[in-house]
This record gives structure tokens, C-alpha cells and sequence, in this order.
């Protein structure tokens, strides 16, 4: 029986999560799925996700988890996941653990779990976020000193015009590092016990970061 593949990449803010899984997806042919991306995207379309999900983010708290847990229901139950998918900065609570966990147990065909986790110090977060500009067009992730566009302020890829995110500002930064710690921490252990953790030293260059993911996979 072909067996479906799910991906989950953990992580801190700024680990190196959407760097990663944008290729690994691509590699795999299957669907990269952010829970921040899709925030943001439901935002930029005011829908009432959106909207809501806006004043948590820009805190630099967690989305309430029946809001999460509703969108992601409805995003993995499209026809583009049947063959698996990649889930960055989700589940980041242990409750939104256990919903994934009940959904894979009922999933047809099967699905094989590979999670990862991204270490990486606080002290390289700051300095990763603080620099980091995405394209408004293809959604490229590049960072100012660590991988500069050739044109200042333009996308390598399409030549857009790269932005930061608001809830990239220094003090919000400190707040998300905090709740990471406190309420996705936790997901990690959960992993961890159940014997399916694989973690990877972040700190290295993204293409020696890529090249041990797809190595454990
Ligand atoms: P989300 O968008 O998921 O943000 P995050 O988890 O804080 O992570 P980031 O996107 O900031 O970092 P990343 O790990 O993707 O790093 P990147 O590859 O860009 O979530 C935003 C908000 O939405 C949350 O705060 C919350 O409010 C809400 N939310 C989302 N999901 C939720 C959920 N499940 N439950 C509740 N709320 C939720 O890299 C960062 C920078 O470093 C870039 O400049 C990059 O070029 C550079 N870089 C990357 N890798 C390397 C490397 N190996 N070496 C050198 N530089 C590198
Ligand atoms: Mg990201």
C-alpha cells in the first residue's frame, strides 16, 4: 500500500522553519503547509481568521488553539495533501499535538510522521530575525548580512520588493522566544517521549541543515 508522508519541522521563532521546509517541500513534491503563512495570507484577505488571529500575532502570543485546529482541519482535508505534507510551526502546543495525533491514526492511506527539530541558540534567533526581509511576491525568505539580496531592498528570485514583518520587532521577538519556551517546549518533549524526535544542530548553513534532513528521512 503507498503510504502517505507527513512532515513536521519544529522549531523556535527564526529557527530556520520556513527556510528549510519552502525546499524540502519542493524536493518532495508535496505541499508546505506554515500556520503563519496561512495567519498572514487570511490577513491580507480580512477574513475573519485573519483579523483575529492579527492581534495575537502582533503580541507575539499563540493563536487560540481552536482557531489553528479549525484552519489546519480544513487545509490538509484539500486534495493536495492526500499524498502527505509539511507542517511548520505546527502543532505548537501539546493539545494541538494530540489533535494531529488523532487525525493521523484515523488517516486512509496511513501516513509515515517524520518531526524535526531545528536547535538553535536564543542569541542566533535575535540576530536571524532582526535581519530577516521577505519577498512581497513569492514569499522568498533572505536575510541581510546572512544571505543579502543582490539588489538591495529586491528579491534574488523574482525582483520584488522585500519587507519585514511587523511581528519581527525586537520586543516582540523577546515575547515569542518566551512563549516558545513555555508552550512549544513542551511539544518537543512530547515528540521526544514518544520516540519519533530527530533533532538537527540549526546553527550550521542552511545547505548542511538541508542535506541531514533529507539524510534522516
Ligand atoms: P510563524 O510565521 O510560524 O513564525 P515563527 O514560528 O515565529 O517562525 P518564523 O517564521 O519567525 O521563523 P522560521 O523558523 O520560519 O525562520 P526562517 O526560515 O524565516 O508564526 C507567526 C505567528 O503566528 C506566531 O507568533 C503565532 O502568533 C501565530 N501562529 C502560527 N502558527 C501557530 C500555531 N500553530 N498555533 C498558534 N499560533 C500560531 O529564517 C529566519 C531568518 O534566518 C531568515 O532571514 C533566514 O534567511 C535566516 N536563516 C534561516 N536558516 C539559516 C541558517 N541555517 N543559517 C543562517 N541564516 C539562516
Ligand atoms: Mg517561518
Amino acid at each position: 500500500m503507498i503510504m502517505a508522508i507527513v512532515i513536521i519541522i519544529l522549531g523556535a521563532p527564526g529557527a530556520g522553519k520556513g527556510t528549510q521546509a519552502t525546499q524540502l517541500a519542493a524536493v518532495r513534491a508535496i505541499p508546505h503547509i506554515s500556520t503563519g503563512d496561512l495567519f498572514r495570507e487570511n490577513l491580507k484577505s480580512a477574513t475573519p481568521i485573519g483579523i483575529k488571529a492579527k492581534e495575537f500575532m502582533d503580541a507575539g502570543r499563540l493563536v487560540p488553539d481552536e482557531i489553528v485546529l479549525d484552519m489546519l482541519s480544513e487545509r490538509v482535508a484539500l486534495d493536495d495533501c492526500r499524498d502527505g505534507y509539511l507542517l511548520d510551526g505546527f502543532p505548537r502546543t501539546v493539545p494541538q499535538a494530540e489533535a494531529l495525533d488523532a487525525r493521523l491514526a484515523r488517516a486512509e492511506p496511513a501516513a509515515q510522521l517524520h518531526v524535526f527539530n531545528l536547535e538553535v541558540s536564543d542569541e542566533t534567533i535575535v540576530q536571524r530575525i532582526a535581519g530577516r526581509r521577505i519577498c512581497k511576491s513569492c514569499g522568498k525568505i533572505q536575510h541581510v548580512v546572512l544571505s543579502p539580496p543582490q539588489v538591495a531592498g529586491k528579491c534574488d528570485d523574482c525582483g520584488g520588493e522585500l519587507y519585514q514583518r511587523k511581528d519581527d520587532a525586537p520586543e516582540v521577538v523577546e515575547q515569542r522566544l518566551r512563549v516558545y519556551h513555555e508552550q512549544t517546549e513542551p511539544v518537543v518533549a512530547y515528540y521526544e517521549n514518544k520516540g519519533v524526535l530527530k533533532s538537527l544542530d540549526g546553527e550550521r548553513d542552511p545547505e548542511t541543515v538541508f542535506a541531514q534532513l533529507e539524510g534522516l528521512i
